[in-house]
């Protein structure tokens, strides 16, 4: 009979490569961190500053010893995520794993919503999202398989009384992992999504004492969450141990969604 591995050698990611959206800052660079550790060779892409994200890339490559690419390109640009990934496929002939991750707050009460604001994160949210998973299933599919997770958010299974824009965005998503599970299962990609509920990054540093307050006394697990601990649930999902999940919202929330 031949030899199971052990559950703990299924974590690992060697010679694995992940794109990693956003992954300069918070929830975004603890994924790449936490792969990167695993083995997994990273696509590190980022928004504006090429530096930061060279930056990044070579942080990841003295730290793990990892193979890194480093990535400039705003991922609402439909015409720059192709181009992105040409590159990937030029410097490494294959891609194993997505993490769609970046994403843009859009808070407005509904009588104040600006159409700027809708197109915006409508664009970075989720056309972005759609964009990446359209061009990595493209080199999965060549490649015989991958992984693909998406970041949703409590908010988008929820909802939230202000956040009715950045909630549609995030629930797009959603049907968005339920559609191309079904579509991509056939040929060997798995897709699934996490639903994060209050983690502490820049994204939520600007919230007041007083909300932050009411936000955290409602999390059953009494306290915010980590981007690590985030990150830990997409290395799960994108590894071997997790190989017969697929369609997922995983939430990483505390039991907050209750
Ligand atoms: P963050 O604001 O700290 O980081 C967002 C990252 O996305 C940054 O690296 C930024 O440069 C990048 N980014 C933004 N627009 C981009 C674009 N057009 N092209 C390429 N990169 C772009 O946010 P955070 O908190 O790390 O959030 C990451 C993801 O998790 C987002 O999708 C967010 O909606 C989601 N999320 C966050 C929660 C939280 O409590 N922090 C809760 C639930 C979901």
């Amino acid at each position: 009979m031949p030899e199971t591995p052990s559950p703990v050698d299924l974590l690992r990611l060697d010679g694995r490569v992940a794109l990693v959206t956003g992954a300069t800052r918070g929830i975004g660079w603890a994924i790449a961190r936490t792969l990167a550790a695993a083995g997994a060779r990273i696509v590190v892409n980022g928004l504006g500053d090429r530096q930061v994200v060279s930056e990044r890339a070579a942080d990841l490559r003295r730290e793990y010893g990892v193979e890194t690419l480093p990535m400039a390109a705003d991922i609402g640009d439909a015409a720059a995520v192709m181009g992105m990934y040409r590159a990937v496929a030029g410097h490494f002939g294959r891609l194993d794993i997505l993490v769609n991750n970046a994403g843009i707050l859009a808070d407005a009460l509904i009588g104040m919503i600006p159409d700027a604001m809708v197109e915006g994160a409508l664009r970075v949210n989720t056309a972005g999202a759609i964009y990446n998973l359209q061009a990595a299933a493209r080199l999965m599919r060549r490649g015989g398989g991958g992984s693909i997770v998406t970041i949703s958010s409590i908010v988008g299974l929820r909802g939230n009384a202000g956040q009715t824009v950045y909630a549609a965005t995030k629930a797009a998503l959603v049907g968005m992992t339920l559609s191309a599970a079904k579509e991509l299962g056939p040929y060997g990609i798995r897709v699934n999504a996490v639903a994060p509920g209050v983690i502490d990054t820049d994204m939520t540093a600007h919230l007041d004492d007083a909300t932050r307050g009411a936000l955290v006394g409602g999390i059953p697990l009494g306290r915010a969450g980590r981007a690590e601990e985030v990150g830990q649930v997409v290395l799960f999902l994108v590894s071997d141990l997790a190989a017969y999940v697929s369609g997922q919202v995983v939430g990483v929330d505390g039991a907050m969604v209750l």
